[in-house]
């Protein structure tokens, strides 16, 4: 849940200020991945390095910085340590290779100590920047501690530089002078259990760097390529990169928004594959347990379809803000090329339709956001299939190992793809040989890699850790699968051509709804002193109330529960009183007159009343006591929660504004939730 980042200029001047500047930069764009700590490191020059003569090898000392608290602490505390050691930011380096990392803190609270690049010991001889998990790291804590390594942090990642020293002293004494960095760092990972992705930065190979990964995510990005496609089709030949003497510079990133602004030619880099950068030439080789020796691997690298734009705040204050009132175009680009005047295109799933629709059960795994937009489109699914449809929280799925068999199909949903519970419940539902199907917005992910097929939502970078232009992508695409499973059905074609028109006035509705946005900064000051929300919902908009619920909760750190209309009865309704806000959702829909006698019971108790109903229906909805409303276009049932749910993610916003709370890195929060 961490982000690793690294730059390698090769050939090319580049300042020791330049140098620091783009890990500040990756760091910044990969800070919503964990922000409780970071730190980097970059080299030193020789000639200025303390202790000269003393030192086990002859390349320049590292620099290591390590910082609590959120990156800016870093390139303060960086900055001012610089300047108390006299090193000049305008020395320049032709070739160098720089590591970091922030921080989600997993093992061991965050700390200078147990932030990263965690350290081989004195002299820094080998340092790693790790995202992951290393699930055996006791028992590699206690060799190593036998052979007379101490440790100073309380992280699983100690283990691995210190392993790497280990390897290397055992080599070296054993007289091989040429053992090399990639053999030392593949006898690590041949030890390692768990999950990660790891860049590896040694002062025994100086300028070099190795990055590999196994279950996390972790990106190659390659600048200053002459002929780009031909290196396309030859990637992986050892020095190619170099033949033509020009600048380069290559980047290791947990993910793809970090390196967008440099360049667009990356390569995803795969499980067990090993990638080593040496004299400006990338080799890739892939790992396996059972053979001694790694195989040297052909790939070619891909061009990144991302502007560099969506990694930017533009005119907004913060990235949820932003992603928020882009809703209207990420649903653009969602549906672009997807929907045909009476059909609809889904070139990921076709070749599939026909086994989901002899399906004996299709199933929705995703975690949280992602979890509650399959619940918000499964009554359409369910409607336009005929086949059942059932929810499954990743999580809860994995700890009663639920029945999955080969006549499901299991439907994966996750923004990041990365998120180690969904994955764990793809490898189980693989596992049991059903047909597995994701739905993500990052493309390469691992979910979109080990899934049989899928749909990418293509909503555009999501910044902000809490969800919001993804969970509404999100939903839009289980309908037009619906709509791609439910094609063949005379019965239902109207319904169909009815909800592919309202898909396409969609961003406009959206367009509309967003115009609350000052009422629900109005309602957010009202609502500043409250201890707890209930929002009430049912039918397609049960998920709404969850989903604003978890919005508020998440950001604006206040208790909210969201609540299925139907069960208020039977326990909620004890604790409505006149000072607990209470959100009833009741736009128009088959539930609608439910809704309504809900609002009567709860006027009825005296509860301070907010009510979402479909504009015009104002009268209708607030009769027989007072309320404050929410008024929403009207749009299709199924698409309904599409517009519902942006009313509450305002309000969450301007909630967290209001209090003074950070909105776009919510305390003790991660987007990417990599660990389970
Ligand atoms: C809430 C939120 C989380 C994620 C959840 C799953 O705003 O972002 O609840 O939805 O951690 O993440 P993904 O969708 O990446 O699998």
């Amino acid at each position: 849940m961490c982000g690793i980042f690294a730059y390698l200029n090769y050939n090319v001047a580049r300042e020791r200020r330049y140098i620091m500047e783009v890990l500040f930069n990756g760091l910044r764009r990969l800070e919503y991945r964990g922000y409780d700590s970071s730190g980097i490191a970059i080299d030193n020059d020789l000639s200025s390095a303390a202790g000269e003569g003393e030192r086990p090898y002859a390349s320049a000392l590292p620099l290591v910085f390590r910082q609590e608290g959120k990156i800016e602490s870093l390139v303060r505390s960086v900055y001012s340590e610089v300047d108390a050691m006299g090193l000049d930011l305008e020395k320049s380096f032709m070739v160098h290779a720089g590591i970091a990392h922030t921080r989600w803190a997993t093992h061991g609270v965050p700390s200078p100590r147990n932030s990263h690049p965690q350290s081989s010991g004195s002299w820094d001889e080998f340092l790693v920047v790790h995202n992951g998990i290393i699930t055996n790291y006791e028992v590699l804590k206690e060799t190593l501690i036998r052979h007379g390594f101490t440790f100073e942090s309380d992280t699983d990642t100690e283990v691995i530089p210190k392993l790497a020293k280990f390897v290397f002293d055992q080599a070296r004494g054993g007289g091989d002078q040429s053992v090399t960095f990639s053999q030392v760092v593949i006898e690590v990972i041949r030890q390692l259990e768990g999950a990660y992705a790891l860049i590896f930065k040694s002062s025994h190979y100086p300028n070099e760097l190795i990055a590999c990964r196994r279950g996390s995510t972790l990106i190659l990005g390659v600048k200053g390529l002459t002929d780009e496609k031909s290196y396309a089709a030859s990637f992986g030949d050892v020095k190619t990169l170099t033949a033509d003497g020009q600048p380069k510079e290559l980047f290791f990133s947990s993910d793809l928004c970090a390196i967008v602004e440099h360049t667009k030619n990356y390569l995803a880099i795969e499980d067990n594959e090993v990638v080593h950068l040496k004299d400006g030439s990338v080799s890739v080789l892939k790992f396996d347990y059972s053979k001694e020796k790694p195989a040297s691997v052909q790939r070619a690298l891909s061009v990144l379809e991302m502007e560099v734009e969506q990694i930017k705040k533009g005119n907004y204050d913060h990235f949820m803000q932003k992603e928020i009132h882009e809703q209207p175009h990420s649903l653009t680009t969602t549906m672009r090329g997807r929907l045909r005047d009476k059909s609809v295109v889904l070139g990921g799933l076709k070749d599939h339709l026909k086994t989901i629709r002899h399906s004996r059960r299709i199933i929705f795994v995703g975690c949280g956001t992602s979890y509650n937009a399959a619940l918000a489109a499964r009554p359409f699914l369910e409607e336009l299939s005929g086949i059942p449809v059932t929810m499954e929280l990743a999580s809860d799925l994995l700890d009663r190992k639920g029945p999955i068999y080969r006549e499901d199909t299991a439907v994966f949903v996750s923004q990041s793809g990365e998120t180690a519970d969904t994955l764990l419940a793809l490898e189980y539902a693989l596992s049991n040989g059903a047909l597995c199907v994701g739905i993500t917005n990052t493309v390469g992910s691992t979910l979109a890699r080990k899934t049989h097929c899928g749909v990418h939502i293509n909503a555009g970078c999501e910044i902000g850790v809490a969800s919001t232009k993804a969970y509404t992508s999100q939903i839009v695409v289980i309908t037009i699968m619906a709509l791609a499973i439910g094609a063949d059905s005379i019965s239902t074609q109207s319904r169909r051509e009815s909800i592919i028109n309202s898909l396409s006035d969609l961003p406009d509705k959206v367009r509309e709804v967003l115009r609350l946005d000052n009422e629900m900064k109005d309602l957010a000051e009202s609502l500043m002193q409250m201890q707890s929300l209930l929002v009430f919902g049912r039918g397609y908009n049960y998920a709404t109330a969850l989903e604003g619920a978890l919005k508020v909760k998440e950001v604006a750190l206040t208790h909210s529960e969201g609540m299925l209309a139907g069960e208020m009865k039977h326990g909620p309704l004890a604790l409505v009183d006149e000072t607990l806000p209470i959100i009833v959702i009741a736009t128009r829909d088959a539930c609608f007159s439910q809704q309504q006698s809900v609002i009567q019971q709860l006027h009825a108790r005296k509860g301070r009343l907010i009510v979402m109903c479909s504009s015009g229906d104002a009268a209708s909805v607030c009769s027989g006591g007072s309320c404050r409303l929410i008024e929403v276009p009207l749009v299709a049932d199924c698409l309904q929660p599409v517009i519902n749910i942006i009313p509450l993610q305002l309000l969450a916003y301007h909630l967290t504004v209001l209090r003074g709370y950070d909105v776009d890195q919510p305390r003790n929060l991660a987007k990417s939730v990599t660990t389970q």
